[in-house]
């Protein structure tokens, strides 16, 4: 099955109660985003949004130029049918990450629990050198993976798990890492996912 079909059939089948990855409030990435202190019209990118409610809360917040980009149009579209009449101040794109050509610059970039799908060297690096090109100079990246001690898998799909110091490595060409922490999601089902979260800023080119 394509990583497409995949995702496709989750956001079809699967209510957000039902997936292991939902939160309420994403607290931790509003945290992030909050301590880049970018003014509220500064273009933002969550990669691999999916039907979070992250982008409910940017608006919320006051952010103006916020895009959320997901393999799944199911996934955008559940998220465009919560937002109602708001989802018009939102910018979607249906992509998978690694074939995504950028057509403007973001000053923030956030991905939580997308990047670690990317289990082939390749995948990385393509990953990479698109959010260096799509991130303005001085700009801000912030990710989170499944850290060491976290799960092995994510809807099904093998993952990579990072720590801090291998994001650190995995980032260190074009971005010098701000903070990290290591935190436990608890799932609709009531288990636990420890996560890795780690902020970076673009170098200066
Ligand atoms: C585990 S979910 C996390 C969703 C959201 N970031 C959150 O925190 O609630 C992973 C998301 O990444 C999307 N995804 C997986 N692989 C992708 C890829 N190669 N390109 C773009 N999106 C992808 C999936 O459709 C799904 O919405």
């Amino acid at each position: 099955m394509s990583r497409k079909t995949h995702w496709e059939k989750v956001y079809t089948t699967k209510q957000a109660s039902e997936v292991s990855w939902t939160q309420e409030t994403p607290k931790t990435a509003l945290e992030f985003i909050r301590s880049f202190n970018v003014s509220k019209s500064a273009p933002i990118i969550d990669i691999g949004g999916g039907d979070s409610n992250l982008v409910d809360f940017l608006l919320l917040q006051g952010y103006t130029d916020i895009t959320v980009l997901d393999i799944s149009e199911a996934a955008l579209e559940r998220a465009q049918k919560r937002l109602g009449e708001k989802a018009s101040l939102v910018h979607w794109i249906a992509s998978d990450i690694t074939e995504f050509k950028p057509n403007k610059v973001y000053t923030v970039w956030h991905d939580r629990a997308t990047f670690h799908f990317l289990t082939e060297a390749s995948q990385v690096e393509t990953y990479l050198k698109t959010a260096y090109t799509a991130i303005s100079n001085g700009g801000f990246l912030t990710i989170g993976t499944f850290s060491e001690n976290g799960p092995q898998k994510c809807s099904g799909l093998n993952i990579k798990q990072y720590s801090p110091q291998s994001l650190k490595d995995t980032f260190a060409s074009g971005f010098e890492q701000l903070k990290c922490i290591n935190e436990d999601h608890l799932t609709p089902f009531q288990t636990i996912q420890n996560f890795t979260f780690c902020s970076f800023r673009k170098r200066f080119q």
